[in-house]
């Protein structure tokens, strides 16, 4: 995977005080941290994961949004793991109000490949935390995802930035589910080239048929993809900011974040210093939706590929053709060209400086 891309000196590294007072530079830079009077209602899907850790933490400290459930699938490492991962990350922001669920072990139809050379075997690159003492309701995700959208209707976004298996096993065991939700927000997908293939990105490319499924269930989507993940770059000095706030949550992210980098260095042989934020972006658009542009796309996802799976094909404008159809002999077809419905927003531009004071103003802050 290309998330850790640049190369910066050790001796840049910042001190405790420079990080202290970077940290303080961010807060009066971020927008205000009032009570919003209505807070969006959100459930976040997650294969926790490195930076499903900090999109939790930066979730659970944002009164903007109010968390229905946190679910957990795998992904980056398997569910045994993303699970606790989960729940530690609850535990830590002292969270244990907000309800937290296992959901799917493997992908709907494929074996379960994950991303341990990035996020470690643990799947937090490797950074050792306590066994959790909170436990996981006893529904499984897809069961509680449905209950949650069906006491809210119209009212509940979901937002998956792991594989979608969990979200789609929801609505494909309850067809009234699509006209309740009130839309998904989607980490994945890329309007240029995957990180997994030169065509898929990660979490499509884990659960092809999954995303599929989100991307063909008509509920309105929002899709941040690659193209704008790969520009949120967490390198030293914004580590440095997380290092230096003592409160508990900023330790753990700094924690997690600086065993993650050494753990690539180390089984990669590179001197790769930063980490994309991939899911703590997509958590941000909900928080700040001036940090990310959309723009309407048709968006379908590949399955069939021989060596494309999970490629999410952003039509821009119609035509939106198919493949050229098999010549069958008198059983071929002609090329169709598809209605062009779009059915998702993808996000085409980014405002980095804008991300990163939030994320670290919200994870610095004393309480
Ligand atoms: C996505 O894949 C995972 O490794 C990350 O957590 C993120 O959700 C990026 O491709
Ligand atoms: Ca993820």
């Amino acid at each position: 995977m290309s998330a850790f891309i640049s190369d910066m000196s050790r001796r840049s590294f910042l001190g405790c005080s420079a990080g202290a007072l970077l940290a303080s530079s961010f807060a009066s830079l971020a927008p205000p941290l009032t009570a919003s009077s209505s807070p969006r209602r959100i459930i976040l899907d997650c294969d926790t994961g490195v930076d499903d850790a900090i999109a939790i933490l930066l979730a659970l400290r944002s009164p903007e949004l109010k968390i229905e459930a946190i679910t957990a699938v795998s992904g980056n490492v398997p569910l045994a793991l993303t699970l606790p991962n989960t729940l530690r990350m609850v535990e830590i922001a002292g969270r244990g109000d907000v309800p937290v669920a296992g959901g799917a072990a493997i992908p709907l139809v494929r074996q379960l490949v994950t991303a341990s050379y990035v996020h470690g075997e643990n799947g937090l690159g490797g950074a050792e935390f306590p066994e959790p003492k909170l436990k996981p309701v006893d529904e499984p995700a897809a069961q509680l995802i449905r209950k949650i959208v069906h006491s809210r209707p119209g009212e509940v976004t979901i937002v998956g930035v792991g594989p979608l298996t969990n979200v789609a096993l929801a609505l494909k065991s309850d067809p009234e589910l699509a006209s309740q939700i009130k839309e998904i927000v989607v980490m994945g997908g890329s309007l240029t080239s995957g990180n997994i293939t030169p065509s898929a990105e990660f979490n499509f490319y884990v659960d092809p048929e999954a995303a599929r499924i989100v991307f063909d269930s008509g509920v309105p989507l929002t899709m941040v993809g690659l193209n704008v993940t790969q520009k949120v770059l967490l390198g030293e000095q914004q580590l440095g900011a997380l290092e230096a706030a003592k409160n508990p949550v900023s330790q753990a992210a700094g924690k997690i974040l600086r065993s993650t980098i050494e753990h690539i260095r180390e089984g990669r042989g590179i001197t790769a210093k930063t980490m994309a934020m991939h899911d703590p972006l997509t958590v941000a658009h909900l928080i700040d939706p001036t940090i990310l542009s959309l723009k309407d796309y048709y968006v379908q996802i590949e399955t069939c590929g021989e060596f494309s799976a999970g490629e999410s094909v952003a039509y821009e404008h119609p035509p939106a053709r198919e493949s050229a159809p098999m010549n069958l002999g008198p059983a071929a077809r002609e090329t169709r060209a598809q209605e062009f419905k779009a059915n998702a927003k993808v996000a085409v531009g980014v405002d980095p400086d804008k991300f990163f004071q939030l994320l670290l103003q919200r994870i610095t802050r004393e309480s």
